[in-house]
């Protein structure tokens, strides 16, 4: 079986500022060994910033959306190339804020996807059910068409039965509630994903892809969360804006 390095990123989502970012930065750095893979997602302006910080660390950073369009009349948009001009390797597409907030379809998400994979970027694609379609008995179905399209449209970037592409799900109800999903509900989930990964990718597509899980992970759940099989890390929010519980939560995925 293919085994799974663990990676921990921190989303800092409208957060921090210079000064901040220099000392949240510095203070996680030390827990950070090659066993386990770290990346923050910085707001925009910060990008260069983190840049900076983080040369010669092994920390990679990205920011927490994209444009799926290269270039053009798109006020507001940044496209794949300016963010690869700073050094980022990694982007957050599909994040329940902004399928909530900004009106993201799954199929804008999937396109962005596909930008980031065609410049050689890392997405970490987000997907995930509210309450209320938890209650309705519905978690299969909705991850079902937040990930379809994502498949659909970046399957053509699977090689030897692996593509850099990372799924994060994020139950929306667990979003910065301080309700965590039980490391059992989590695994139920990651598990249905990696069986639809397989049943239209392949097996080894579906043993190598890293299923993040994130919602209220903390120093003192992120243990137990990363102990289930399917679970290869965290994607942290409110977490990772504290270097001390960031650093406890990347010691956590060592195991
Ligand atoms: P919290 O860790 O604050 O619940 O946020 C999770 C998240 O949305 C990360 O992208």
């Amino acid at each position: 079986m293919t085994t799974r390095k663990k990676l921990v990123a921190g989303n800092w989502k409208m957060n921090g500022g210079l000064a901040a970012n220099a000392e949240l930065v510095r203070g996680f750095l030390p827990a950070v060994t090659a066993d386990v893979e770290v990346s923050v997602f910085a707001p925009f302006p910060y990008l260069a910033q983190l840049q900076g910080l983080l040369e010669g660390t092994a920390v990679a950073f990205g920011s927490q959306d994209v444009s799926a369009k290269a270039s053009g009349a798109y006020t507001g948009e940044v496209s794949v190339s300016m963010l690869k001009e700073f050094g980022v390797r990694q982007v957050i597409v599909g994040h329940s804020e902004r399928r909530s907030y900004h009106a993201e379809s799954s199929e804008t998400v999937a396109l962005k996807a596909v930008a980031a994979l065609e410049a050689g970027l890392v997405p970490l694609v987000c997907v995930g059910e509210t309450l209320a379609e938890r209650e309705a008995g519905q978690v299969e179905s909705v991850i079902a068409s937040q990930l379809d399209p994502v498949i659909a449209q970046c399957a053509r970037f699977v090689q030897n039965g692996q593509w850099p592409l990372v799924i994060a799900y994020e139950p929306v109800w667990a979003i910065g509630t301080g309700v965590t999903a039980s490391p059992e509900q989590a695994q139920e989930v990651h598990a249905m994903i990696r069986a639809r990964l397989q049943a239209m990718l392949g097996e080894s597509l579906a043993q190598s892809t890293r299923i993040l899980y994130g919602g209220s992970v903390k120093p003192g759940n992120a243990q137990e969360l990363f102990s289930k099989q399917d679970i290869d890390g965290g994607l942290i929010g409110g977490a990772a804006l504290s270097s001390d519980d960031f650093s406890g939560i990347i010691r956590a995925a060592k195991g």
